[in-house]
């Protein structure tokens, strides 16, 4: 495979920091940036010992930082032993950040809960107590499904007390998704809701965890505990099941944090590889914990006055790390949100920054861009009606985020006064990797900018040595970090081929295709699967994408490749427009406009050889776009794959049928 991935993205566009966020930063400007990245390569045991002694509460000490004896099992602080849970919670008891608000629950229907650290310290004990009486112990695995809710960060918390192995699975996930993992985590608890409810509608959960477990291969399943969210009727099995309140009642508000090894894993998370079924990542519980505060404390530059809102769902990575252990290991005030961000209007997400006056907010690029659509259509709901003059910092995370929407989100959203931080990282990494910081980092449109001290990233060719500058090849990263994967739960042998192939010289393989540009500022273009070759020239489709998105009347764009008998590769681009639906000579005639803007804005290599429209794009419910999708319905072959996890599967029809 040739690496050379021709990048054709120009982007001169620079914003340098802000001077109100260098001051007091965490890591206030460059050279203090490029002094901890000195003192990583330098010693990076000793950075990595001086970060785990400050920021981290160990029962045991450790004596020994990195063992890379097992390569590429690396084992972190591998004797020392501490308790996630304690280091979230029970940290921050005696402090003044006992009295404070740990989590504002805003509901789907706009009603709001909070609860201080000291009372969610006594809900997670009084439910690990619960656990406990159940027979629960550590070492053993709970699968959690369950609605965003305070109860979901008190199950998660609990197990981590307790040292029982939580596998979340998003609840937008089939019960045939739910048992495959169930059976393959060997789970003994599941922790669930009667039901979840999102824009408007309730949906059921406890349903699909009875389906699940009458699939079989879970016996060893005991009990089913069940959070009485909407009190919708639910099957109950005598002795399997135990509402989640029954569970807690009348447990004592103490629980003795378990001493865990610093190795012992803190959960498993299962995301899609390229091929194959999806992987369990597994993550040991002081790495993790450690790579969590830090990036909170240095990405978010974290302020004890900070209201934080990641809009990410508990069920996905993002969660994890800055919603259920991150922002609590910091003491941070944080939103938790139940519903979607267009119930009951496009405009919720910023009413909700404006009534909690968030300061930190942290979100998708697929929700900026519909967004964006949504504000066009309807401008009553545009981010300028409504008070967001709290804001210090804005993110976004999960797939490259085009100039385009990012110019929007800092225009619109940030008033031209807050970064945008666009966060490189996998569910595998744990935690930010390459992301700029508020208080130093000059941004660039489209670009995650610079890795984070102690990340060593690079872009290599396929024998592992670095490309020169502007050049394209495999993202990857030459050291181990303390918040990286562990291993695939079941399976070592995946873990060292999906990620440290020989070739690559013990380097961490992450999946994507990059390049540095002159500055040495990183440019994701995207899985190293999506890259296409037309005429063996390599394009991101990244990159053809951003540059149909920067057409004023496309809203969304998704590019994927099909076989050609004379290119090697066509490119085909499936396109949502801000207008309605066109067909026949309406439709050939924006066709024709968006190639020739292609060719204009890349150049005619990149041109789509068949633009699709439709009214939106296959998407997963956190609103990733199914590529994988698209290449099947690209190649006019009928989708024969699972499409259960797909939020709108009828857009699949039109897409096949348009045009
Ligand atoms: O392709 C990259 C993309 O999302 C992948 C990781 O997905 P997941 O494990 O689901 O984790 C998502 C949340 C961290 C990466 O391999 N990705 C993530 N963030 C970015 C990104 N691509 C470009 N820019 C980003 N900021």
């Amino acid at each position: 495979m040739s690496t050379e991935i021709e990048s054709v993205l120009i982007e001169n566009r620079v914003f340098q920091p802000f001077q109100n966020l260098v001051e007091g930063a965490a890591i206030s400007g460059m050279q203090a940036y490029e002094a901890l990245c000195d003192e990583a390569r330098k010693s990076p045991d000793a950075f990595w010992d001086r970060l785990a002694r400050e920021n981290l509460v160990w029962q045991k000490p450790y004596t020994k930082v990195l063992d890379e004896s097992e390569a590429p099992f690396y084992r972190w602080f591998g004797d020392g032993q501490l308790n996630v849970s304690a280091n979230c919670l029970d940290k921050h008891l005696n402090t003044p950040t006992a009295n404070k608000t740990a989590l504002i629950f805003e509901s789907d229907d706009g009603k709001v809960m909070t609860v201080t650290y000291k009372a969610l310290h006594a809900r997670v004990c009084e439910f690990a107590n619960g656990l406990k009486a159940l027979g629960h112990k550590t070492g053993e695995r709970a699968i959690i499904y369950m609605p965003m809710s305070i109860e979901a960060v008190v199950a998660m918390q609990a197990c981590a007390r307790l040292g029982i192995i939580h596998s979340v699975v998003f609840g937008g996930f089939s019960s045939k998704s739910l048992q495959e993992r169930a059976v393959d985590v060997g789970a003994t608890l599941v922790i669930t809701a009667d039901e979840q409810v999102r824009g408007g509608k309730a949906i059921p959960l406890k349903a699909a965890v009875d389906e699940a477990l009458a699939m079989g291969g879970c016996e060893a399943v005991r009990h089913v505990v069940v959070y009485k969210r909407t009190g919708g009727a639910v099957q109950w099995q005598e002795g399997r099941d135990v509402w989640m309140h029954d569970a807690s009642a009348n447990q004592p508000a103490e629980c003795e944090p378990v001493a865990l090894d610093a190795e012992h894993p803190l959960f498993i998370l299962y995301t899609s590889g390229s091929t194959g079924k999806p992987k369990g990542v597994q993550h040991a519980a002081a790495g993790f914990l450690l790579w969590a505060l830090l990036t909170v404390k240095w990405t978010f530059d974290s302020k004890d006055s900070d209201v934080f809102w990641c809009t990410a769902d508990v069920g996905w990575v993002t969660g994890h790390t800055y919603i259920t252990y991150g922002p609590l290991a910091a003491g941070l005030t944080q939103v938790v949100f139940e519903g979607i961000p267009t119930y009951p209007n496009v405009g919720r997400f910023w009413e909700m920054i404006q009534r909690h006056k968030v300061t930190v907010f942290y979100t998708a690029p697929t929700a900026i861009r519909s967004l964006t659509k949504a504000a066009e259509s309807a401008p009553e709901y545009h981010p300028r009606e409504y008070d967001l003059g709290s804001l210090r910092i804005i993110g976004s995370v999960g797939e490259p985020i085009n100039p385009e929407a990012w110019m929007w989100y800092y225009t619109n959203v940030g008033r031209e006064r807050c970064p945008v931080l666009d966060t490189w990282w996998q569910t595998e990494t744990g935690g930010h990797m390459i992301t700029p910081l508020p208080g130093a980092t000059p941004l660039k449109p489209g670009s995650c900018t610079l890795p984070l001290p102690g990340i060593e990233a690079a872009v290599v060719d396929e024998s592992g040595a670095e490309v020169g500058r502007g050049k394209g090849g495999f993202l990857a990263i030459k050291r181990p970090w303390p918040g990286m994967i562990r291993t695939i739960w079941n399976d070592p042998e995946r873990f060292k081929k999906s990620y440290f192939p020989p070739e690559l010289k013990g380097y961490y393989l992450a999946g994507d295709g990059a390049q540095r540009d002159t500055d040495g500022y990183f440019w994701i273009m995207g899985r190293i699967d999506d890259v296409i070759n037309v005429s063996g020239h390599r394009l991101g489709t990244m990159e053809v994408e951003s540059a149909l998105v920067a057409h004023e009347t496309v809203a969304e764009a998704a590019v994927v490749s099909r076989p050609d008998a004379t290119t090697g590769e066509a490119i085909v681009a499936f396109v949502v427009l801000k207008q309605t639906l066109p067909a026949g000579e309406d439709a050939d005639r924006i066709a024709k406009m968006l190639r020739d803007w292609v060719a204009k804005e890349i150049g005619p290599i990149a041109k789509p050889k068949d633009i699709r429209f439709g009214e939106n794009l296959p998407k997963t419910r956190s609103g990733k776009i199914m590529r994988r999708l698209l290449r099947v319905v690209a190649k006019g072959e009928t989708v024969t794959q699972d499409v259960s996890t797909l939020e709108n599967p009828a857009i699949l029809d039109q897409l096949s049928q348009a045009h």
